[in-house]
């Protein structure tokens, strides 16, 4: 394994393809990462990891050559090294990598190939390198285009790792104390139908959400402060697979809007197609909803780091009007662009988007028969390949069912998926895997997931069908039928916990 030496320094032949295959021992590798890795980049199954060593479609392969099933990676988005996509980007490597000062047909080709995909009016791109940098940018543009400061962001949201986006993103910063929050960020409720303050029960869930909006915009106003834009996924992911009641971004554009803000949608998961009948998630809202900022990333390059912001004319000649150049070395070079154009490409060949929508219809039907047999599942939601299954203790209380989703996870990898839970009580199993997924896929994981259920149900005491859950859920439907808004506590159990939140390991 050791090809030689540079002075005290192994050496490794990492261009030789079968060495960098056959690598380290694990145990070594384990090593060098924690004496030379930062300890807070966290490891799937710290106490046994895995060590992929290659990946195709939706599978990923160890060291040892086991096959694992990715229902997580919606980076892979048209499948691991799909090879329409290393083709282009290995041919363009070896013909011309260089920066967007000079003109290049792949940039111009890319930006109009995309801006074809969004409402007219979302048309003047910049080339980013990740979804940190797509969002970081998106503020900017929002805050120089507004002359405002103060930025909305969602309950549980996570928009990126830098320091701007730290600063809106509930997920990493209830972790800080108050004294270290920014005061120009305001966190309204999240838009979740199931657990969040209006259920689906609430006759007018969307509106009652938006007017949370309008009046954080009221309050901030009191206060002397002006709204620079509104943020949200366009479903929520690291915050529990969250899909906002339709009519809610409407709404709550005219709040921010009028307030003299924009609205920023981050389709850095959940664009290109996931969810299978609309290429973006925001479109789901309805085709009189058009966001003034859009931020992509991940499934954008398949793997390779890119990412963009698509804005308006408008919008981005404010930003020029500050008279300051925006470089970027990397960004929307011509190997990024040309793998941007193959990803394009291959959802389009081979029809991702339907895949997407029938493959995962397909998984919720199976997960809701699941959901029959097995108390432990609390809710199922999703739009085509991004689907959430979250797990409570009690049906009624929607008592998170935290530990047993991790033991979901863990036994799961067991046999070979890989699985993750997210949200902010970290119990919603949450499935993205690659768009060229399949229904057979789908009852792989499903018939693991199945006695898993079970074995923790009887460890709960739960039993399959339990009576007394039903006939819980069914005052429950009652008690909301007779005074329209179910006169549910929202969990105490389950606030406490999210004071408490852990630090949580990102997907
Ligand atoms: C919704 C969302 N936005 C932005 C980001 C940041 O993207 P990146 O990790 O590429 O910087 C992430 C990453 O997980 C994300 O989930």
């Amino acid at each position: 394994m050791l090809a030689g030496t540079d002075g005290a320094r192994p050496v490794f032949l990492l261009h030789d393809r079968k060495m960098s295959l056959d690598g380290l021992e694990k145990k070594k590798t384990i090593d060098l990462r924690q004496k030379h890795i930062g300890p807070s980049c966290k490891i799937f199954f710290s106490h046994d990891p895995i060590k992929i060593v290659k990946a195709k479609g939706q599978y990923m392969y160890d060291e040892k050559g086991q096959r694992y099933l990715d229902c997580i990676n919606n980076v892979a988005h048209v499948g691991h090294c799909h090879p329409d996509v290393v083709k282009a980007g290995a041919e363009q490597m070896g013909l011309l990598n260089t920066n967007t000062r000079f003109l290049h047909d792949n940039l111009v080709l890319y930006a109009q190939r995309l801006q074809a995909t969004l409402p007219d009016k979302l048309s003047v791109c910049y080339f980013v390198n990740s979804g940190s940098e797509a969002n970081d940018l998106a503020l900017r543009l929002a805050w120089q285009y507004t002359g405002n400061k103060d930025i909305i962001t969602l309950e549980n949201a996570y928009h990126g790792h830098v320091s701007s986006l730290i600063d809106i993103s509930p997920y990493k910063f209830h972790q800080l104390s108050d004294a270290e929050q920014s005061q120009f960020v305001h966190v309204a409720p999240s838009p979740d139908v199931y657990r969040g303050k209006y259920r689906a029960d609430h006759p007018d869930a969307a509106t009652a959400y938006a007017d949370e909006v309008k009046d954080i915009i009221e309050k901030a106003h009191i206060k002397g402060h002006k709204i620079a834009a509104f943020i949200a996924e366009s479903l929520q992911s690291c915050g529990g697979q969250v899909i906002p009641p339709v009519g809610y971004f409407q709404q709550v554009a005219e709040h921010v809007r009028k307030a003299g803000g924009v609205f920023i949608t981050d389709e850095v998961q959940v664009g290109f197609g996931r969810v299978g009948s609309r290429f973006w998630a925001f479109q789901l809202q309805g085709d009189d909803f058009v966001p003034d900022i859009v931020t992509m990333g991940k499934p954008i390059g398949n793997g390779h780091p890119m990412s963009c912001v698509v804005t308006t004319r408008e919008v981005a000649e404010a930003f020029m009007s500050s008279g300051m150049e925006y470089f970027n070395t990397f960004g929307g070079n011509p190997v990024s662009c040309a793998i941007g154009l193959a990803v394009l490409d291959v959802i389009e060949k081979e029809d991702l988007r339907g895949n997407a929508l029938r493959v995962g219809q397909y998984l919720t039907n199976v997960l809701e028969k699941q959901k029959q047999k097995h108390p432990l599942i609390g809710d199922i939601r999703g739009r085509g390949l991004f689907v959430g299954v979250e797990l409570v203790k009690d049906r009624v209380k929607l008592t998170p069912a935290t530990a047993e989703a991790q033991e979901v996870i863990y036994k799961l990898k067991e046999q070979h998926v890989l699985l993750s839970a997210d949200g902010p009580h970290r119990n919603v199993l949450k499935f993205k895997p690659p768009l060229c997924f399949t229904t057979e896929d789908a009852d792989l994981v499903v018939e693991k997931l199945d006695p898993i259920l079970t074995e923790l149900e009887e460890a709960l005491g739960l039993k399959a069908n339990d009576s007394a859950n039903t006939e819980h859920e069914k005052r429950r439907k009652l008690s909301k039928d007779e005074n329209g808004h179910g006169g549910l506590n929202h969990s105490n159990e389950g606030v406490q916990e999210q004071t408490r939140q852990r630090k949580r390991m990102k997907t």
